[in-house]
């Protein structure tokens, strides 16, 4: 078995989807001890920035592609064998103003490129087990101020869920900000919660991330 896991914090220390992450792996592990476990670092180690418009300008393969767009081509190609690979995924991804990484934007867009993603019956990650990790510095909850301003989550869903066709659990945690930001501390005892919550559930997550068993069909 093996699980491929996707960071994409800026940081390194006292990040919150890197903690989510951790402990959904370890909950994977402890599964699965003799499990494999492959990493790509988006946010330390972003893919270049030229790479979709290589790639993507060589989609169609005319065979006078440019040692650039081969390149572009054989990245894509890395990327989506890591896929494929995988028996679950693991997700890890915060917002950043009010959107997604442009980071996860750019590996997305070149994961595209590659044919075996081209849209198809049943799409080549079809019902893979994922679980998506999210932090959120503020929070969007419905009766919030800024309730409709995540522009990321329903992104990421409309990728992984609807067009790649993962079988999507979620976890997020909000308010993250709040330990740091002055104007944020009358929540904090809220944040340090939906952490606790958080980590709590991520570990139950990564313990259950495989396929689920199949239905009986009853006629
Ligand atoms: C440049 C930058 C922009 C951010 N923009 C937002 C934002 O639009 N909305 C929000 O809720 N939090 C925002 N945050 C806060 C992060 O989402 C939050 O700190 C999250 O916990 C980061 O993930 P990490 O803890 O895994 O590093 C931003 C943080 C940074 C550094």
């Amino acid at each position: 078995m093996n699980l491929f896991r996707i960071d994409a914090s800026i940081r390194r220390e006292g990040s919150v989807t890197r903690a989510l992450a951790d402990t959904a792996q370890a909950g994977w592990q402890s599964r699965h001890p003799e499990g494999t476990v492959t990493e790509r670092d988006l946010g330390v180690e972003p893919l270049p920035a030229t790479a979709w418009r290589e790639a993507a300008l060589a989609m169609g393969g005319t065979g006078t592609e440019s040692s650039a767009q081969r390149q572009a081509v054989g990245l894509a190609a890395a990327l989506v064998d890591e896929l494929e690979q995988a028996d679950a995924l693991l997700l890890a991804i915060p917002i950043y103003n009010f959107g997604v990484p442009q980071h996860v934007k750019a590996w997305v867009d070149l994961v595209y490129t590659d044919p075996r993603m081209r849209p198809r019956a049943t799409p080549l990650l079809a019902d893979k087990p994922a679980l998506l990790l999210l932090a959120r510095g503020g929070t969007y909850g419905e009766g919030s101020p800024r309730h409709g301003w995540d522009h990321s989550t329903p992104w990421l869903r409309r990728i992984f869920e609807d067009v790649w066709g993962l079988d999507l659990r979620l976890n997020a945690v909000e308010l993250t900000l709040a330990e740091t930001n002055p104007a944020m501390e009358s929540l904090r005892g809220k944040a340090a919660a939906a952490l606790e919550l958080g980590l709590a559930l991520a570990r139950s997550q990564g313990e259950e991330l495989s396929p689920q068993p199949a239905q009986e069909q009853v006629a």
